[in-house]
């Protein structure tokens, strides 16, 4: 077996164990146990969300990157952050229920403040509202982060803000999905945000269960606050 292929198994292996993880509790228990190996892990899955989403909010924004401030939720180890500083944005608070990775994040040095907050179960930081940018990648997907804390990303973007969100679009999660964009057209019905553009990817990243091979697709979604 090819170092290659030794790495795709080991890799596949870690996140088959993490299908056995039903609550959110026992969800953030394995990202705390893959913090260390996250970065090595994914790039070895092919992981395209985090530049794909920071490409997303770039070519729409019209401010000043720089002095806009991005609210990175589950933020992980800081890879959406690191690929919009490459972007030209500066100014990064990020959220997430695991330890270990907020963690690598601080270490990153990318964030100004971070903060662990368990999505779903807890609200988001009291003091946190008006950010420019609200962003979730990796996170919208069975078993982690509930669909509806949609709504609370979206009350914390200043009115004219941007929101990105991403979802897989693999056979396990298309229930998932499909609550998620019917919550998306609702909120767009309630007049809370506007569809600026939802793009399908069909390389976002390699597949690792057993039903599926090559690539699974995914979806990046970016709204405007009304
Ligand atoms: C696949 S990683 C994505 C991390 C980063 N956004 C990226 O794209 O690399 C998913 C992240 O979501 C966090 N997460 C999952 N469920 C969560 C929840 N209910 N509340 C807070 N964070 C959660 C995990 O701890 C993990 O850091």
């Amino acid at each position: 077996m090819s170092a290659d292929s030794e790495a795709f198994e080991r890799v596949k292996s870690v996140l088959l164990s993490a299908h056995k993880s039903t609550t959110s509790d026992e969800k953030v228990s394995f990202y705390n146990c893959w913090a260390e190996n996250y970065d090595r892990d994914v790039a070895v899955l092919e992981y395209s969300a985090p530049s794909v989403a920071a490409k997303c909010i770039a070519t729409h924004f019209s401010g000043v990157r720089e002095a806009a401030v991005v609210l990175d939720v589950a933020c992980g180890t800081g890879l959406v952050a690191k690929q919009m500083k490459n972007l030209g944005f500066g100014n990064f608070v990020g959220v997430d229920g695991s330890k270990a990775m907020l963690d690598k994040a601080r270490e990153s040095g990318l964030y100004q403040d971070l903060k662990s907050c368990l999505l779903g179960e807890e609200p988001l930081p009291k003091q946190w509202d008006r950010f420019d940018v609200v962003v979730i990648v990796g996170a919208l997907s069975v078993g982690q982060v509930p669909f509806d804390v949609i709504r609370d990303l979206c009350n914390v973007t200043r009115p004219g803000g941007s929101i990105c969100m991403t979802t897989r679009s693999n056979h396990h999660n298309l229930k998932y999905k499909a609550s998620l964009e019917r919550e998306m057209r609702q909120m767009e019905e309630e007049e809370l945000w506007t569809c600026v553009e939802i793009t399908d990817v069909d390389n976002w990243e390699r597949a690792v269960s057993e039903q599926e091979e090559g690539y699974i697709s995914g979806a990046v979604y970016l709204y405007k606050k009304n």
